[in-house]
């Protein structure tokens, strides 16, 4: 879009169910914020909301299992989030939440006009309901076996492990996730949002928009290959923004059809009438930040709702992120497998830029990504430590030894000096152009090579040589070196705002803004520094060792509930020697469509050739998995899956989060051999 007059910048609306911790804020607070301070930097019109999510079957269980209300537990964690999120530094404009009245107008308002538009389709069926606890079972209130992979304990909504979006009905062996029982039918109406009609809209959409980043258009395309179905947008639940209609007692909006409204509430909230402007006009741009698993809300079903709504102005880009895992292992909140963000700031006061630093270098920006305690250290040692925070320093020392803290004048100007204050012009422009592509570790990488520049300009200058001889020299790297820092202050502040701050503290300086960066006489001859201070603590061996122990002590990282699939019941010898497993070899493999979770394999297992569905598309691509050697089961009886029979098992490992691996012969053997 051309140069918008204000930007609505959204950050997702956080479950409070739990605490935040550094997969969170690397998916999308963080970038949300480098981006929004840039924008302010700029002297951009731009209001960044955001808040938690209150409603929702993950709170009500999370209240289940602690025996207490959904209320004590939002309570709690909205406090908890809030703060954690301002001793981070997330310049949030308002931080709301959805129990709030304001938002249980909102949401109500926007529903009854879709109701009125006669937007829903209104539909009687027969839903799961559990008669124990007297409620119905909708989404994760109800667990069975995924008809897709089989995997036991699949919820109502999607299975986890292979990622299939589910209805409760298409559970093998449903149970409630309440009381256990085995639930029945019972005859009720929701309201649906009929996504299938509306796709050519949101395909227009979405096709207008091939700009987003790959991960995020290529997600849409492939929901929108599948073809979307109606989707309920309310739900026979007591917790969450009630049915705005006459015939909806104990009925609620479906959590994902208010949340995303949060947005708006909180921006009601924080501008009163202006609102509107920063939502319903052209030349706003509204971008939304999220993880990658909120990609189909915020990309095809809000839209749609928005435009069903009329009004509206649709997000002009959604940069979702992939996932941070931690020492090698995915994030994990049941197992303490975490890094949670109100512990980093008790055990690592006043060092809020060194997490922010590295969580910005190691963004998931396109992939997957991980989180270790050593790179912490060598990137806040070798990085921060002594490239930005040595140059820094040099520089303020030495005008001090040299002027007393005087920013000296520049006498003539030498090739050396020229082709820095060139650089020094190039970067503000080059970070930006950055920023404003989502491309945050680029941006970030580009900030310190600028004070490599200022290190490198220092050590082939040698001011501390030249001082006896050429003091007039001396003041002309001094001055440029005070330049540099300067622009530094001002283009580090969205990604580490509170080291901006010392900086300014020593130069002596206000930022005046992004545009003022990369100039060669920021700070004018004679301005007064003043005393060097450390930007960046050191980082030791012991502090980061005791992390890791924390994180891998046994006893921290269990819940009392053991993660670890109990052992199946003992079978002898002869049960054993009834499985015909194999080695054999990929030959093709393909998506099976309309299955986002499915591979087709071709297998060579010495025996034949023969096909094998399996279901672990979400963890290997097709073309990776051609020409690997594999084990199977071939004497499975074939069983027929989405029309195609699959002739064995592919045998894989799968953890407690849903992870799964092959099992493969550790040197390649010859296809068909034996395994016992
Ligand atoms: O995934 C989550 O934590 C959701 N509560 C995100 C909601 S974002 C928005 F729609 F509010
Ligand atoms: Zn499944």
């Amino acid at each position: 879009m051309k140069h918008p007059k204000r930007h609505t910048v959204t950050a997702a609306l956080i479950y409070a169910n739990g605490p935040i911790h550094i997969g969170h804020l690397a998916g999308c607070y963080l970038p949300a914020d480098i981006y929004v301070r840039y924008l302010r930097s700029k002297g951009e019109d731009v209001v960044f909301v955001s808040g938690t999510d209150e409603h929702g079957v993950p709170i009500t269980l999370k209240a289940r299992n602690e025996n207490t209300t959904p209320k004590a537990v939002v309570d709690h964690y909205y406090g908890m989030i809030k703060k954690s999120f301002e001793e981070f530094g997330i310049s949030f404009d308002i931080y709301s939440r959805t129990s709030n009245q304001t938002h249980h107008k909102t949401s109500s308002e926007f529903f009854t006009n879709l109701y009125e538009k006669g937007v829903f389709e209104e539909q009687e069926s027969e839903q799961y309901f559990d008669e124990k606890t007297g409620q119905f079972l909708a989404d994760r209130y109800i667990v069975g076996t995924c008809p897709n992979c089989g995997n036991e304990n699949a919820y109502g909504d999607q299975c986890e492990r292979c990622g299939t979006s589910l209805s409760p009905t298409e559970l093998i062996n449903p149970h409630s996730a309440l009381s256990g029982e085995k639930p029945v039918m019972k005859a009720t109406k929701n309201w649906y949002l009929p996504l299938d009609k509306l796709q050519p809209k949101i395909e227009k959409y979405i096709s207008g928009h091939s700009e987003w980043k790959p991960n995020v258009f290529g997600q849409c395309n492939s929901w929108l290959k599948q073809g979307l179905h109606p989707r309920a947008m309310t739900r026979d639940l007591d917790w969450g923004v009630k049915v705005p209609l006459k015939d909806a007692e104990g009925k609620v909006l479906y959590v994902w059809f208010d949340a995303p409204i949060g947005y708006i509430t909180a921006t009601q909230e924080l501008l009163g009438d202006d609102w509107e402007k920063y939502w319903k006009a052209d030349d706003t741009k509204l971008v939304h930040f999220i993880g990658k698993d909120n990609i189909v809300f915020h990309c095809l079903i809000f839209p749609a709702m928005m435009m069903e709504h009329g009004g509206y102005t649709l997000a002009d880009n959604v940069p979702a992120n992939e996932f941070m895992n931690l020492e090698g292992q995915k994030i994990s909140t049941s197992r303490n497998w975490a890094v949670w963000l109100h512990e980093y700031l008790e055990e690592f006061k006043d060092q809020q830029d060194a997490l922010r630093y590295t969580l910005c270098a190691n963004a998931p920006e396109t992939k997957d990504s991980d989180f270790t305690w050593q790179d912490f250290q060598a990137r806040n040692n070798n990085e921060l430590v002594a490239i930005f925070g040595n140059f820094v320093n040099r520089a303020v020392v030495l005008t001090h030894k040299y002027f007393d803290g005087k920013v000296p004048a520049k006498a003539k100007i030498e090739p050396i000096d020229q082709q820095v204050l060139d650089e020094l012009s190039r970067f503000p422009g080059r970070i930006s152009d950055s920023i404003e592509a989502f491309r945050f570790r680029e941006a970030q990488g580009y900030l310190i090579d600028l004070a490599r520049l200022g290190n490198k300009y220092l050590a082939d200058t040698e001011p501390w040589k030249l001082i006896k001889t050429d003091e007039a020299r001396v003041g002309t790297i001094l001055n440029i070196a005070t330049q540099i820092s300067g622009s530094l202050s001002i283009l580090c502040e969205p990604f580490l705002p509170f080291t901006s701050k010392r900086l300014e503290g020593v130069l002596n300086y206000a930022s005046e803004g992004w545009n003022k960066a990369g100039v060669a006489d920021l700070l004018k001859e004679g301005h007064q520094l003043n005393k060097a201070a450390l930007l960046f603590e050191k980082i030791e061996d012991e502090t980061v060792n005791k992390q890791i122990e924390k994180l891998k002590a046994p006893e921290e990282n269990m819940e009392e509930e053991d993660n670890v699939t109990p052992q199946k019941e003992t079978i002898n010898f002869d049960d054993f020697l009834k499985m015909d497993m194999r080695t054999g070899t990929i030959l093709e493999a393909e998506v099976v469509p309309k299955s986002n979770k499915l591979l087709k394999f071709k297998v060579d297992t010495g025996i034949d050739r023969r096909t094998v569905l399996s279901g672990i598309a979400k963890h290997y691509s097709p073309e990776e998995m051609v020409g690997k050697q594999v084990t199977i089961l071939v004497n499975l009886a074939p069983r027929k899956i989405m029309g195609i029979e699959s002739q064995g098992m592919i045998l894989m490992a799968e953890d407690s989060d849903g992870s799964i691996r092959l099992l493969q012969p550790d040197e390649v053997t010859d296809n068909g051999s034996a395994i016992n």
